[in-house]
């Protein structure tokens, strides 16, 4: 097979500036995972403890991983299809294979979720709100199934190829441009307005103060962390190594994935600074903690629906800066597959984006119509593949070509200290700890399949 890059692609585009590269890569990371996934996941765990968790996987784990991913990419200058081969021969293919597959996974049922997004965004709009926790749940039946769902499902995705089809810089960076500093500015108005909340103490309390020293051994919160903490960064898919290959030698890897992972955590943090007040002044914790896919959907229009038209107004707030940060995403997602088509078989952009645009239609079909389906692709794609992705690329980076690591530390004039650090880390540190988080996550994901 030839693993070489087609000619046609040897004009590889590139970010404008750092600045692009950083908006860009915070726009994949900040998601519906940041507003949806992280209020589930952390009143599942114990609030505090799974906190805590995720932090110091972040700090410790992720931000190596993240300079791993983007090393490999800005090494081989391609996609992350093609990038391990170049870089450790053909043995690594099928890296390049998962960092092809994962993302086709996870945007199958992200766009149906987005649907699901828009759909609430427009009913709170020109509708308004259910009244009580049995309309939400019967509102949730009525976006979540049906022909509405497969539309939905559609139009995230040919919005999101509409992007991609433009381009790195006219496309993804200019949108993420736009949109990203929008996203910031919701979001602090929606976390100073929830401070009013009467239930915003105890919110903040259960979200961040309740702390039980057990739940940082049990296998749920444990699992959750994890799959929190690499979905919520992009990592383990491919995502960074191919904007990192859209990136000058210039740049400093350590600090861009930095400032990244900052923002992410941030906004993570800041949506539970939102979302928990919500939920603990209307009594909704059970909701949130008891489904893992419709939380979002449920709680927060039912807490807001008992404010009259303020509560409606923050709800169009809501979902806008929902749907906004998700598309930021998707785009993500959809451009790893794109380039890797591109790169593989010298395909014009439009028509690679033709191509997974289809497939990823169909292959959404089933958790567009099925819950518990999405939940399943969720756990694999959205859980145990991005962790055995990031398990695989510190491994890489840290065992098989540790010298283009350095390589790209050293172009990048980073400190000698820092290099060291990572170096360490990625060959030490991080391969055991995911390895062990892998392992985890596995036994409990089929022990709740089980039960
Ligand atoms: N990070 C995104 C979110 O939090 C989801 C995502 C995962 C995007 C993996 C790209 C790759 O919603």
């Amino acid at each position: 097979m030839d693993f070489i890059l087609n000619k046609k692609n040897s004009q590889r585009e590139q970010w404008t500036s750092k600045l692009g590269f950083i908006l860009a890569a915070a726009g994949s990371a900040v998601g519906l995972g940041n507003l949806w996934g992280f209020a589930y996941r952390s009143s599942q765990g114990g609030g505090a403890a799974f906190v805590i968790l995720y932090i110091l996987i972040v700090l410790i784990v992720c931000l190596p991983v993240f300079v791993a991913e983007m090393a490999l990419g800005r090494n081989a200058i391609s996609s992350s299809l093609i990038a391990p081969v170049k870089l450790g021969g053909k043995n690594w293919y099928p890296l390049g294979i998962l960092f092809f597959i994962a993302p086709l996974g996870i945007a199958s049922y992200y766009s149906v979720i987005m649907g699901w997004t828009a759909d609430t965004f427009f009913h709170s709009l020109f509708f308004g709100l259910p009244k009580d926790l049995s309309e939400a749940e019967n509102f949730f039946g009525s976006i979540s199934s049906g022909s509405s769902v497969l539309l939905g499902h559609l139009l995230s995705l040919v919005l999101t190829a509409v992007v991609v089809s433009s381009g790195i810089k006219k496309g993804i960076e200019k949108v993420t441009r736009f949109f990203m500093p929008i996203l910031f500015f919701i979001l602090l108005l929606l976390a100073i307005w929830a401070t009013s909340l009467s239930g915003a103490w105890e919110g903040y309390k259960t979200f961040l103060l309740k702390f039980e020293l057990s739940q940082l051994a049990n296998p749920q919160t444990i699992r959750n962390a994890f799959t929190q903490a690499f979905f919520s960064l992009s990592l383990g898919i491919g995502v960074m190594v191919t904007y990192a290959s859209y990136l000058s030698k210039k740049s400093n890897l350590p600090k861009l994935s930095f400032g990244v992972a900052l923002l992410d955590t941030l906004v993570g943090l800041m949506a539970g600074l939102i979302t928990f007040p919500i939920v603990l002044t209307f009594g909704l914790s059970e909701t949130i903690s008891e489904s893992t896919v419709g939380a979002l959907f449920i709680s927060i229009p039912t807490g807001l629906g008992a404010y009259g038209i303020a509560g409606r107004l923050v709800a169009v707030a809501f979902f806008a800066l929902a749907y906004i940060a998700a598309i930021t995403s998707s785009v993500s997602l959809l451009e790893v597959p794109v380039s890797s088509l591109m790169d593989k078989f010298g395909f014009k952009r439009g028509k690679s984006v033709c191509i997974i645009t289809i497939i990823l239609f169909l292959a959404g079909i089933p958790s567009a119509l099925n819950l518990n389906i999405l939940g399943i692709f969720d756990s694999i794609f959205g859980g145990v593949f991005l962790i055995l992705g990031g398990f695989l690329v510190s491994f890489f980076m840290g065992w098989v070509v540790p010298g283009k690591l350095n390589e790209e530390l050293n172009v990048s004039k980073v400190g000698t200290k820092t290099t060291r650090y990572l170096i360490f880390m990625t060959k030490w540190i991080s391969p055991p700890i995911i390895g062990f988080g892998l392992v985890i996550s596995i036994f409990d994901l089929i022990k709740g399949w089980m039960s």
